[in-house]
């Protein structure tokens, strides 16, 4: 590698994990052996290995046959935040900062630069050890596709394709018994895979975090279809949805997590709802996690291919302190001082809520 000091580097996947991860893992790994002969370990379970020192030498052979494989051969962690590692002192949880542990982790080992795939928490501390002065690149996943600085990440597109597929068929059996079927989705607080799989889908009513909507225009729209002889509706409605002057439905607190909170259960409170305005029968369906598994999609196959070997360029170039982002079409980086504690929400004037609207759907406004 060019940039003489580099000759040992580290991977790890952090955060939620999703399909694409192992995709990375090949990618950065094989490129780094292949073409700049370095040496590459692998750090288990995201930053909690790090801080544990769990830490192992990745060979060819770990890496071969992931590529199609959902999940991270790593493991993952979405809760170790090494700047705030929440851990029992006598009777109370204190946040300690253990990143100079995990710097001397590393150095320990010689290992020179650290690949952080992951999404807004996974950066922002990516951030904090680019500060601190570690060779770090970055490389975007989530399936929410709400990280900063990238048009797409890894994983979002598989996780719509699984989303427009549950959806899909819930469309038949909500027709054979004239139902309100209320599909929940992920993504936290941004939109993106309710917008994209209520789109694909062809759904009646998309709900997103971004468009706080009005209950009595949801039931106005899905009487009105029944009125016209469409006697079922079909509902995608993001977790982080919330009715205009009120609240995101908190499933539970994960109180050790950097971001305690963990949405669900709109669908739910939405199906009781419209059931008691409208009379019509509800049913709501939670995906859960299934939009996290599976293989990835050709598209996120190659994606995260291009994302890892675009890492390890990057650093043979000099990159520091940087994430890969796809751009408008083209891979390019961004500082990761400038992504770290935003997130990238749906733009009202997004093109395909623009589209939704000129074909009939409505956001319940
Ligand atoms: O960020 C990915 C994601 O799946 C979100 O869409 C969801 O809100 C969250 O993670 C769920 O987290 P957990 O797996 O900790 O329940």
């Amino acid at each position: 590698m060019k940039a003489k000091s580099i000759k040992s580097i580290a991977v790890m996947t952090g955060g939620g994990d999703c399909p694409g991860l192992n995709a990375v893992i090949r990618a950065v790994t094989k490129t780094a052996i292949n073409k700049y002969g370095l040496e590459v370990w692998g750090i288990e379970d995201g930053f909690l290995g790090l801080i544990e020192d769990r830490i192992h030498i990745l060979s060819y052979d770990e890496v071969s046959n992931i590529l199609t494989v959902g999940g991270t051969i790593l493991g993952s962690c979405s809760v170790a935040n090494p700047f705030a590692y929440k851990m029992k002192v006598g009777k109370t949880v204190q946040a300690k900062d253990l990143s100079d542990k995990c710097i001397k982790a590393l150095k320990s080992r010689n290992i020179d630069a650290l690949i952080c795939i992951g999404g807004d928490g996974t950066m922002t501390s990516a951030a904090g050890f680019a500060k601190k002065g570690l060779i770090v690149m970055g490389v975007p996943k989530t399936i929410d596709n709400d990280l900063y600085g990238t048009d797409i990440t890894f994983g979002f597109d598989t996780a719509v394709t699984t989303a427009t597929e549950a959806i899909d068929k819930v469309h038949t059996t909500a027709s054979s018994h004239h139902r309100v079927m209320i599909v929940e989705v992920m993504g936290r607080y941004a939109g993106w895979i309710a917008l994209h799989s209520g789109v694909a889908s062809g759904s009646d009513v998309i709900l997103l975090p971004e468009i706080p909507y009005r209950l009595d225009k949801i039931c106005e729209f899905v009487l009105g279809r029944s009125k016209r002889g469409k006697r079922f509706s079909i509902i995608v409605v993001a977790e982080g949805a919330k009715e205009k002057g009120g609240r995101m439905v908190v499933k539970k607190k994960v109180t050790h997590s950097p971001d305690p909170i963990r949405l669900g259960g709109i669908a739910n409170v939405l199906a009781g709802q419209i059931r008691k305005r409208t009379s019509l029968e509800c049913r709501a369906i939670v995906l859960g996690h299934i939009q996290r598994g599976g293989t990835p999609t050709p598209f996120d196959r190659t994606l995260a291919t291009s994302f890892g070997n675009m890492a390890i360029e990057l650093l043979a170039k000099g990159v520091r302190g940087h994430l890969v982002v796809l751009k408008e079409g083209k891979l390019s980086s961004i500082a990761l001082s400038r992504v770290a504690g935003k997130i990238k929400t749906v733009p009202r004037n997004h093109h395909l809520i623009q589209a939704a609207i000129a074909v009939g759907t409505s956001f319940g406004i």
